[in-house]
């Protein structure tokens, strides 16, 4: 029975390096830390880069990435998240952050 299935608790890594820092991540970070229950997710702040400056500010979402959060609907983006994770087009966006190491390696191939 679904009720008695234990709930999972989602973990949230902001990125605090400087570029997400500069772009709005330390209110996303609080944003988060207000706007979720605590059985929804672990919100942590994270300073290592995930490599993805420019498209900042990036959060990783049980080690995928979002990037582009907006401040004000960092809530929102979190939970339609865990609803229905997002695929992007390059395909980066639904790899765990382990993953991303193979991902560069093949490209330094080409
Ligand atoms: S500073 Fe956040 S991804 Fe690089």
């Amino acid at each position: 029975m679904s009720e008695n299935k234990p709930k999972s608790i989602a973990t949230i890594k902001v990125c605090v390096h400087k570029d997400c820092r500069a772009k709005g991540s330390e209110q996303i970070y609080e944003n988060l830390k207000e706007g979720l229950f605590p059985d929804e997710a672990v919100v942590l702040k994270v300073s290592d880069c995930f490599g993805y400056c420019k498209m900042g500010p990036n959060i990783a979402i049980n080690d995928n990435i979002v990037k582009g959060v907006k401040p004000f609907l960092a809530v929102e983006t979190v939970r339609q998240e865990l609803r229905d994770p997002s695929c992007k087009a390059d395909g980066l966006g639904s790899k765990p952050l382990d993953a991303l190491d193979d991902v560069l390696d093949s490209i330094d191939k080409l």
